[in-house]
């Protein structure tokens, strides 16, 4: 395949595109193909390497409603209408609706995501359907997996024992929920306990982290202490880190370079965050997202999540990363043109980098993985949540779609209109 004529993230324009064999193989400006090659005429837009999603939750995606909705729309109420359904799936209809929102995923051209998979329960359901899922799924989207446990590590009876089966049956990432623990104490207690376990076992980490407004849950600290004692540097995520929006930033010009030292990545969940955060708040009300430009700026590799998608914490998303990397962009009022190029990788190379992507990228060697979208730059990507023009995994085009354009009938004017700028 031969991608001509496209211009790059990095504002390169009329570069072509070599695919050999599912890998990248040239990249420049007019190059040639063998003969019988397939070429595909970019006309400018923008080629992305594909969407990555740091943070998702695929065993409860597309169940909103079942069994009722969230009526006070807070996390707490989200975990125990969770509870509630829990008891009531079925493997089959968690495959279904999983495999459906891969699709959605790909056509919107994210092609790698990190979901947790809640392991408190005793069937480890959603553990064995997200792995079936995973198996299925892998010719087109790499599916990593968290062991999840939703209820607390300690808190909720044989958590570990059941992380650990978890992990014995496949799942990738060690994950945690500190602050939903019943006390700080037993909060940083799961912290060491689930290092010490990815240590032994060689995983990374990845824990819901600070998911709160409460200033002093500071679980980040333990999770940075607990990787730099235990060499796991680049290997351990915090998501979430909403509580860092509202601690004193004196502590902060101290937490961040802690966390730079252990290398620990951090994953914001804007379109969660904005909505779920900040709800025990009279005026004014807390953001309640993370401090994103900050840890950026301190060296921190930061990606964005979409976390929920029609489940019982956002009764919204379609699996759009450009929606999450927007919001990013506005919540933390990143408007600047370096702050929105960094939203942008923060939906893309961030996220690869948090998962450990192999061949993740634009350049010869690379997986032929990657994204058309109708727009100039990234910006504009963004600003108009760009329509997926074509999507090509390991070489094969796994979707595409005509170029969004609306007819007008206006006297004088164009025949037809869309929302880019030449
Ligand atoms: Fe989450």
């Amino acid at each position: 395949m031969l991608i001509t004529n496209a211009t790059l993230p990095d504002g390169r324009t009329g570069i072509d595109l070599l695919v050999q064999q599912q890998h990248i193989t040239a990249v420049g400006p007019q190059l040639g193909a063998p003969e019988g090659t397939e070429v595909i005429d970019a006309r400018g837009w923008l080629l992305a390497p594909p969407f990555v999603d740091a943070h998702f939750h695929m065993d409860a995606t597309l169940s909103h409603g079942l069994p009722r909705v969230n009526a006070s729309g807070t996390l707490l109420e989200g975990i125990a209408l969770w509870g509630e359904l829990k008891p009531l799936l079925t493997q089959e209809a968690l495959v279904e609706r999983a495999l459906r929102y891969c699709d959605w995923a790909v056509a919107q051209g994210l092609l790698a995501i990190r979901s947790h998979v809640d392991v408190c329960d005793d069937r480890l359901l959603a553990v064995e359907a997200l792995l079936q899922v995973k198996r299925q799924v892998a010719p087109y989207l790499q599916l990593q997996l968290v062991a999840f446990p939703q209820d607390g590590l300690l808190r909720s009876p044989d958590a570990m024992a059941k992380l650990q089966r978890a992990l014995d049956m496949g799942v990738d990432v060690v994950g945690g929920i500190p602050h939903f623990e019943r006390t700080m104490a037993e909060g940083a207690e799961s912290v060491r306990l689930l290092c010490e376990l990815a240590a032994e076992r060689g995983l990374p980490v990845d824990m819901h982290c600070d998911e709160s407004d409460d200033p002093l849950s500071r679980h980040i600290e333990t999770l940075a202490f607990q990787a730099q004692r235990l060499g796991l540097h680049g290997r351990c995520t915090g998501s979430h880190l909403t509580s860092m929006h509202s601690m004193d930033n004196y502590y902060v010009s101290k937490l961040l370079p802690l966390m730079a030292e252990a290398g620990v990545n951090a994953v914001a969940n804007p379109l969660i965050n904005i909505t779920l955060q900040g709800r025990h708040d009279h005026y004014p009300k807390r953001r309640g997202m993370t401090r994103v430009p900050e840890l950026m700026a301190a060296g921190i590799t930061v990606g964005f999540g979409h976390d929920c998608v029609l489940d019982p914490w956002y009764a919204f998303g379609s699996g759009d990363m450009l929606e999450v990397a927007a919001m990013g962009l506005h919540v933390a009022q990143m408007t600047s043109l370096q702050g929105q190029r960094q939203c942008f990788d923060a939906v893309t190379v961030n996220n690869a980098r948090i998962l450990g992507l192999q061949g993740y990228g634009l350049e010869p060697g690379c997986r032929a993985d990657f994204v058309l979208l109708q727009a100039r730059s990234p910006a504009e990507a963004l600003r108009l949540r760009a329509a997926r023009l074509l999507v090509v995994g390991q070489g094969r085009v796994l979707a595409r779609a005509p170029e969004r354009c609306v007819a007008l009938d206006l006297p004088g004017r164009p025949a037809t209109v869309d929302f880019t700028l030449p």
